[in-house]
């Protein structure tokens, strides 16, 4: 199955891509995580997103549009990918299209993940990812065993610079500007369903393997 993850920052769309990972095989691609360690080794393309990243903008599409399209072409995806954070633009939406057509590639679901906005803050201001993977964490929702350090790899736990207060308000403003409307291209399609992403993380992982027919 190929995917969309659509949704506002902090509805559980990474939470869900690894864990339809981890059981279905699909891989996730998640371009956040993908800017993330290129942060992380100190690219040049790290360095032109931190600029836009650490100010809750997005990054221009041409990079977005290279990056995503380099992924998909890498022969792991061919089991089923979940687009996890991408399109975030109707330039990108219409460059997705167009590139899985060339790569002889269909969308079979665009998941629209509704949450409330109370539910988001609380979710974004607890999050702490493991610096080693990316693996992600809540310290009330989802506590690591011991704290501040990685369950699965020991690393130290951190909180993303966008997640402050005043950071995470720009990303909103953002979302609500230039990616909600991506939702109206794929709305009226067959492809597309609504998720209620409220509630705890099985529940949720519950309701959308149903909504995926798995
Ligand atoms: P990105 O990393 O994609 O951030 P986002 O879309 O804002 O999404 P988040 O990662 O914040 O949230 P999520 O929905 O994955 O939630 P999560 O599962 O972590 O992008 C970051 C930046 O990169 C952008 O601002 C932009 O600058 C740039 N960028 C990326 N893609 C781009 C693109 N295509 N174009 C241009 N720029 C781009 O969950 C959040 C928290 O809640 C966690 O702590 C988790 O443990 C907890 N949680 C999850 N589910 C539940 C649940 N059901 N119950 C309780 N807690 C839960």
């Amino acid at each position: 199955m190929n995917l969309i993850f659509f949704g506002p920052p902090g509805g559980g769309k990474g939470t869900q891509a690894r864990l339809l990972q981890a059981r279905r095989g699909f891989v996730q691609i998640s371009t956040g995580d993908i800017l993330r360690e290129a942060i992380a080794v100190g690219t040049s393309l790290g360095r032109e997103a931190q600029r836009y990243m650490d100010k809750g903008e997005l990054v221009p599409d041409v990079v977005m549009i290279g990056i995503v399209e380099e992924r998909l072409r890498r022969p792991d995806t061919a089991a089923g990918f979940v687009l996890d954070g991408f399109p975030r633009t109707l330039p990108q939406a219409a460059a997705l299209e167009e590139m899985l057509g060339r790569l002889g590639r269909r969308l079979d679901r665009v998941v629209d993940f509704q949450v409330s906005e109370a539910t988001l803050v609380r979710r974004l201001s607890g999050r702490r990812v493991c610096q080693a993977a990316g693996h992600i964490y809540h310290v009330e929702f989802n506590p690591p065993r011991q704290p501040g350090v990685c369950d699965i790899d020991g690393s130290p736990l951190y909180q993303r610079e966008d997640d402050r207060p005043e950071t995470v308000r720009r990303r909103m403003e953002v979302y609500r500007a230039q990616t909600a409307p991506v939702l109206e291209h794929y709305r009226a399609r067959s492809v597309y369903t609504v998720l209620d992403a409220e509630g705890a993380v099985e529940e949720v992982s519950t309701r959308l393997e149903a909504a995926l027919g798995l």
